[in-house]
């Protein structure tokens, strides 16, 4: 099968023939046919976040089951589904205490000296986040996909695979804002437009959206945004102050800046809450000034969206379905598996919300 493969930091991915295993027991093989580009596939691809290599980024995507190995009873060929790295076992401390994607159990990777799943000509390839989406082929642990109504149009169910879930879930699972609460989110990538769009159907009675590029603000009102404020014309802290007589109940990092990291921390009033989406490089540490933890404001980060996946995921369809998740708009352009890396330099320019590889 085509896939792309990241085999030096920094450098482009190639599309080369990869193999990929059989189903093993509690393993399922998914024919991928859409993976949308996040901006974290390009952090692991700079080296921002280190990967044992060579490895197969993608992670948001959503497929066709073409077959399933031993003692699966979830699904079967032909079911469709969409994928999550928050793979989790179902019986850690995490799992049982509600908080599946938090679970780090090694179980849902196959096992030092087994077969990988993942080979080309006999050399092992790392899965990448338990998925490895930009291949044509998945093989996953099936506690890795969620399976979903046959109506859903699949390009569009990928990018609840990790954009969606992430933005709306820090929204409702993550921070739990409540219905007239006041929420800024800086940076409207896909990630964040998702979290804006979280916002409003959470009931926020003001959302306040932060961006650098114009039209990505414009696109943030189809969203939901109440309020836009562009980064590179106004202190976001000071516009969100005065826009709001102090500052949100809530705000949202959804770029991965120590600098808008701190704006969020920041633009947060008296008893407020900064939740950190962005995936800050390793390394770099966040500041915020000692005395406004006296005003109990808290800063916490968010991992997937404190997903629930298998629960959230088909729910996140039914609202798209009904009109209240906007993933038409977020798709900027349907590409080919060849042109990821052309997707790779568009996200950092940040004019797009999602490019979408198809597979078909
Ligand atoms: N925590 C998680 O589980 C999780 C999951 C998915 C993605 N992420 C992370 O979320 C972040 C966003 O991902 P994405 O795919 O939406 O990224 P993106 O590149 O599509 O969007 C980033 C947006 O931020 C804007 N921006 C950049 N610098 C800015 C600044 N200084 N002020 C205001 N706006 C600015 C850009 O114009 C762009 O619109 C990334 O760090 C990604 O790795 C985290
Ligand atoms: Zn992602
Ligand atoms: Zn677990």
């Amino acid at each position: 099968m085509k896939a792309a493969v990241l085999r030096e930091v920094n450098k482009p991915l190639e599309i080369e023939d990869v193999q990929h295993g059989d189903p093993g027991p509690r393993e399922v093989l998914v024919r991928t046919v859409a993976a949308g580009v996040c901006h974290s596939d390009l952090h692991f691809q700079n080296g921002a976040y280190p990967y044992a290599l060579p490895v197969v980024l993608g992670h948001e995507s959503a497929g066709v089951v073409e077959a399933v190995g031993d003692m699966v009873h979830y699904v079967k060929p032909g079911d469709r589904v969409i994928t999550c790295l928050s793979a989790f076992c179902g019986h850690c401390e995490h799992c049982l205490t509600g908080h599946m994607s938090l679970c780090q159990a090694p179980e849902l990777q196959r096992a030092p000296g087994e077969p990988p799943r993942l080979a080309k000509n006999g050399e092992a390839i790392n899965q990448f986040l338990n998925l490895s989406s930009f291949a044509e082929y998945m093989l996953v642990h099936e506690h890795a996909i969620a399976k979903i109504r046959e109506d859903m149009p699949l390009d569009r169910a990928a990018l609840i695979g990790c954009g969606v879930t992430t933005g709306v879930g820090a929204v409702i699972h993550t921070a739990k804002v409540e219905p007239g609460s006041m929420v800024a989110v800086i940076g409207c990538g896909g990630v964040g437009l998702a979290a804006v769009n979280g916002a409003a159907i959470a009931g926020a009675v003001r959302v306040i959206a932060i961006d650098q590029v114009p039209s990505k603000l414009e696109l943030a009102r189809t969203f939901g945004a109440t309020d836009l404020v562009n980064a590179a014309e106004v202190d976001p802290v000071q516009a969100v102050r005065e826009l709001t007589g102090g500052g949100v109940h809530h705000a949202f990092e959804a770029i991965g800046l120590k600098v808008t990291a701190q704006q969020a921390f920041k633009m947060v009033g008296r008893g407020g809450t900064a939740t950190i989406i962005g995936m800050i490089p390793v390394g770099t540490m966040v500041e915020i000034h000692g005395p406004e933890l006296l005003a109990e404001k808290k800063l916490q980060g968010s991992n997937m969206g404190s997903n629930r996946f298998r629960v959230d995921m088909p729910r996140f369809v039914d609202f798209y379905l009904q009109g209240k998740l906007h993933l038409d708009e977020m798709i900027s352009g349907r590409i080919g598996l060849a042109d990821v890396n052309d997707a790779f330099a568009q996200l950092q320019t940040g004019e797009v919300a999602r490019n979408v590889i198809l597979f078909e």
